[in-house]
């Protein structure tokens, strides 16, 4: 059984429809913090069967304990974390508390039962505004946020952790930026309030329930000037993290692999695929710049390829046509929510 932390989320309920398509049982385990239990049942239509589910806190040792006692559990893919750049540098205790300490009671307990698989999401943010891109595994730390910094911190502890005990079998996962939604419309994104990141932002703008989209600055060093990212379909990180199992399963070993498409697109790009890909027309303005935006970056997906034969299959088309069905499927059945 596949203990998946923080699995009611966005990328994590995802992954567990892969991991049941696949025929693994899965546990899911989250505190519900930003995200809703409706989920299960969701990822179960999809799937054709559930994952059991456990209402806990990553920070509560006896809850874990009790789940490693009760269940066979092989290995950890562990999401949970708070994730909101803007917020960590308001509450940057929060986010070293959830993040850092949350990861090192999981460890423990993890170790303690003799568990010593997990795939950790990271994120591209530990790069910063990389001197180089497209950017490779190899370029260095500048994490630019405390979000960042939790991230860049727990690498480093599971690195210590390997080499103190090489039996670990330790995937460290860069995301890029997650985008779109599954195809049959029924999980996806659906973020609390006023969404901090692109995508979200679009598909709300585009069922209506925003006027017009603010494009952060379009005097960047870039063709059009407006932002470049590495957009993935969450589909795509999702099957990163089953490779990721299967190469974990080989030997033990402690691998860090960007999940990325290799290519980069503007804000403008995105917003002419999303117009094209749902037929809605997405007003826009252009405001300033966003306090530590960088420029460009857009990953060099091709360890990833070479280590865990994966590559991410989805392009844009595919992102802005997903985004738009679960975004129109969710506003037409709030009560499924
Ligand atoms: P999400 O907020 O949708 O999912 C995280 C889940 O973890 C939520 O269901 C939340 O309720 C749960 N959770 C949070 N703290 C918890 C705790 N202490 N105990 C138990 N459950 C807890 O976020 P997501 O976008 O699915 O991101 C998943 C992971 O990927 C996070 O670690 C995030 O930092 C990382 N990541 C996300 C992105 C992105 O752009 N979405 C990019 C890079 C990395
Ligand atoms: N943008 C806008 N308007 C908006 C929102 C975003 O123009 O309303 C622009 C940004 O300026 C940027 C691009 O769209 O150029 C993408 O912005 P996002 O907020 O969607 O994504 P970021 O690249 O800023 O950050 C995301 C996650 C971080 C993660 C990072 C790297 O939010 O958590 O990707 O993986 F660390």
């Amino acid at each position: 059984m596949i203990l998946v932390t923080g699995g009611c989320g966005y990328i994590g309920s995802h992954t567990v429809v892969e991991l049941l398509s696949a025929g693994n049982e899965v546990l899911v385990l989250d505190n519900l913090s930003n995200s809703k239990v409706s989920v299960i049942d969701r990822v179960a239509r999809i799937a054709g069967r559930a994952p059991r589910f456990v209402k806990a806190d990553i920070l509560d040792r006896k809850a874990l304990d009790e789940v490693f006692k009760a269940h066979r559990i092989e290995a950890v893919i562990h999401f949970a974390g708070l994730k909101a750049v803007g917020e960590s540098v308001a509450q940057p205790q929060r986010y070293y508390e959830n993040n850092v300490a949350g990861t090192l009671v999981l460890l423990d307990a993890m170790a303690a039962a003799g568990v010593k698989q997990i795939v950790f999401s990271s994120s591209a943010t530990v790069y910063g505004d990389p001197e180089v891109v497209p950017v490779s595994e190899a370029a260095p730390y500048r994490p630019a946020s405390p979000y960042g910094r939790s991230k860049r911190m727990v690498e480093e502890l599971l690195f210590d952790l390997y080499a103190a005990d090489p039996e670990w079998r330790i995937a460290v996962l860069r995301y890029f930026n997650p985008v779109g939604a599954h195809p049959s419309a029924f999980i996806g994104e659906d973020p609390n309030g006023v969404p901090n990141n692109l995508m979200p932002y679009v598909t709300q703008v585009a069922i209506g329930q925003r006027p017009e989209l603010s494009i952060f600055g379009d005097d960047y060093p870039t063709p059009d000037g407006t932002g470049i990212r590495d957009y993935i379909h969450v589909v795509d990180l999702a099957l990163g993290h089953l490779a990721a199992l299967t190469a974990l399963s080989d030997a033990p070993t402690c691998l860090v692999a960007n999940l990325g498409t290799g290519q980069g697109y503007s804000v403008k790009q995105v917003v002419d695929a999303f117009e094209k890909a749902s037929g809605q027309r997405i007003p826009v303005k252009i405001t300033g710049r966003r306090a530590g935006d960088v420029p460009c970056y857009f990953a060099d997906p091709s360890y990833a390829r070479t280590r865990l034969g994966w590559t991410a299959q989805r392009g844009l088309d595919d992102i802005c046509r997903d985004a738009w069905r679960w975004q129109s499927w969710a506003a037409a059945h709030p009560e499924e929510l």
